[in-house]
C-alpha cells in the first residue's frame, strides 16, 4: 500500500506500516521537534516526513490506498477540508482511518470527578452539542482542541461520498494489570473514537455543498 499518515508525532505509525509490508508512507507533521526525533528513529528510504500542517498540505489526487491519522484530527478546525482533502487523494477503493480524543471527551475537557480518596465518581460531560474550540492545560496552558460530535464526524464523511465501514469505542478489557490503574477509567467511558471509511469504487465526485 501507499499510505499517507496525518500527524505522524514520531512516525510510530510510519514505521509500523513499513513493517508490515507498506511500499511507501508519507508522514505530514506540524512540529519540528516531533519531525526531528521521527528522522532520528528512522533510516528507512520507504518513508518521507514533511514538515507541514495538514490543512495546508496538498494532498495529491487519487495517490494513496491507505490515509490513517492517529489522536491528530481533534487539533485540527477544518475536519471537513481535511475529509474532503482525504476522499480525492485516495484512489477508488481506498480508505481513511483515523482515531480522534472521543467527543465525550473533547465536550467538557474537565476530566474525571473524584472524591477524597482519589476514587473515580463520573465523567461529567456538557455542552456536547456545542462544537467548536475548546482550550485547556496540558504541560503548557492554551492547548486548542475542536470539539465535534460523532454526528459530526460520521455524517462528514457521508457526505464527502466515502463510506463508513467501521466505527469503534475502544475499551479496556475486564481484566485490567494493577500496574495500569489508569486504564480502570477507560472501561467506564471510551476515550477514543475509530473510524474507517472507504472511497467506493467508481466514487463521484465528492459533495461539496454542506
Ligand atoms: C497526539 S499526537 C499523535 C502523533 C501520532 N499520530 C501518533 O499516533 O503517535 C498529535 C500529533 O499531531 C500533530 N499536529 C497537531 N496539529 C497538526 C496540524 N495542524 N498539522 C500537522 N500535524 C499536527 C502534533 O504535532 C502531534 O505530533
Amino acid at each position: 500500500m501507499t499510505i499517507l499518515d496525518l500527524g505522524s508525532g514520531f512516525g510510530e505509525f510510519c514505521r509500523f506500516a513499513r513493517e508490515r509490508g507498506a511500499a511507501s508512507v508519507t508522514g505530514v507533521e506540524i512540529s519540528t521537534r516531533m519531525l526531528a526525533e521521527a528522522k532520528n528513529q528512522t533510516g528507512d528510504s520507504g518513508i518521507t516526513y514533511l514538515n507541514a500542517a495538514i490543512e495546508d498540505h496538498p494532498i495529491g489526487g487519487n495517490a494513496f490506498d491507505l490515509i490513517v491519522s492517529r489522536l491528530t484530527l481533534h487539533y485540527i478546525k477544518d475536519y471537513r477540508g481535511v475529509v474532503l482533502a482525504a476522499f480525492r487523494g485516495l484512489r477508488e477503493g481506498g480508505s481513511f482511518v483515523f482515531s480522534v480524543e472521543h467527543p465525550i471527551c473533547t465536550a467538557l475537557l474537565k476530566g474525571w470527578q473524584e472524591d477524597a480518596a482519589r476514587n473515580k465518581l463520573f465523567w461529567p460531560v456538557d455542552d456536547y452539542q456545542k462544537e467548536g474550540e475548546r482550550t485547556h492545560h496540558w504541560f503548557v496552558d492554551g492547548v486548542v482542541k475542536y470539539h465535534r460530535t460523532v454526528e459530526t464526524y460520521v455524517n462528514t464523511l457521508l457526505a464527502a461520498g466515502f463510506r463508513l465501514t467501521r466505527l469503534l469505542e475502544p475499551r479496556a478489557g475486564a481484566a485490567i494489570p494493577a500496574d495500569r490503574p489508569d486504564l480502570a477509567g477507560a472501561a467506564r467511558r471510551p476515550p477514543l473514537l475509530v473510524i474507517a471509511a472507504r472511497k467506493p469504487a467508481n466514487a463521484g465526485a465528492a459533495d461539496n455543498s454542506q
